[in-house]
């Protein structure tokens, strides 16, 4: 099966062809000629994951899914949530996303955070969505050099190494798009079958 993953983050194309295997033929935006922005319009992961594959499936007339991820952090009102890509500027520079939220955090007892991620797949003419998420703690600093974003400053439950601390195939494992990604792995192989 041919699917198109809405994104141009080979980060997350490498992390996800790893998850689906042989069974799925992934394919980027830039595989299908699809240079533009895509509409990212609301408010929640849920109709902005919704919006972007519903885009591509009706433009592009092909099965596809996209995802939206925000980290959630909890004494801060949920903030960056839908915001964590430009939560300090329009740049999406995330060294200084990564220090905003490390700023507003100073002197708090409750670091506690998580990530989600919604999965919005449009599938011959039906849309179904999944979700992930991995609860855990903002670090008082950056640890590690691996992975992207916020992954210095969360330290997943259960651990004692920040998300860029980990292997890519163990942060897979228990990540908010590795759970979204699980449960979209099953969905499909349950509905070739
Ligand atoms: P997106 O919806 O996947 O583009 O994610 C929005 C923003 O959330 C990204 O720009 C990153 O700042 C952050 N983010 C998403 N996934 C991760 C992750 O796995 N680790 C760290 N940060 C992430």
């Amino acid at each position: 099966m041919k699917l198109v993953f809405a994104t141009n983050n080979q980060n997350k194309m490498k992390e996800l062809q790893l998850l689906l295997g042989e069974k799925v033929e992934l394919l980027s935006l830039a595989d299908i000629n699809c240079n533009e922005e895509i509409p990212e319009d609301y408010e929640t992961l849920e109709e902005n994951a919704t919006q972007k594959a519903e885009y591509i499936y009706k433009k592009y007339n092909v099965n596809c899914f996209a995802d939206d991820t925000g980290l959630e952090i909890k004494s801060l009102n949920g903030e960056p949530g839908v915001y964590s890509a430009r939560y300090a500027g329009e740049d999406k520079d995330a060294t200084a996303n990564m220090k905003k939220a490390l700023e507003k955090l100073e002197g708090e007892k409750d670091r506690s955070a998580r990530f989600r991620t919604v999965i919005s797949l449009f599938l011959n003419d039906n849309e179904y969505q999944f979700e992930g998420i991995v609860n855990g703690n903002i670090l008082d600093s950056q640890r590690g050099k691996d992975g992207f974003g916020y992954d210095p400053i969360f330290e997943p439950e259960g651990y004692s190494v920040s998300f860029a601390e980990m292997e890519v195939s163990e942060k897979n494992r228990i990540s908010h798009r590795g759970l979204a990604v699980q449960k979209l792995v099953q969905f499909l192989l349950e509905y070739n079958a």
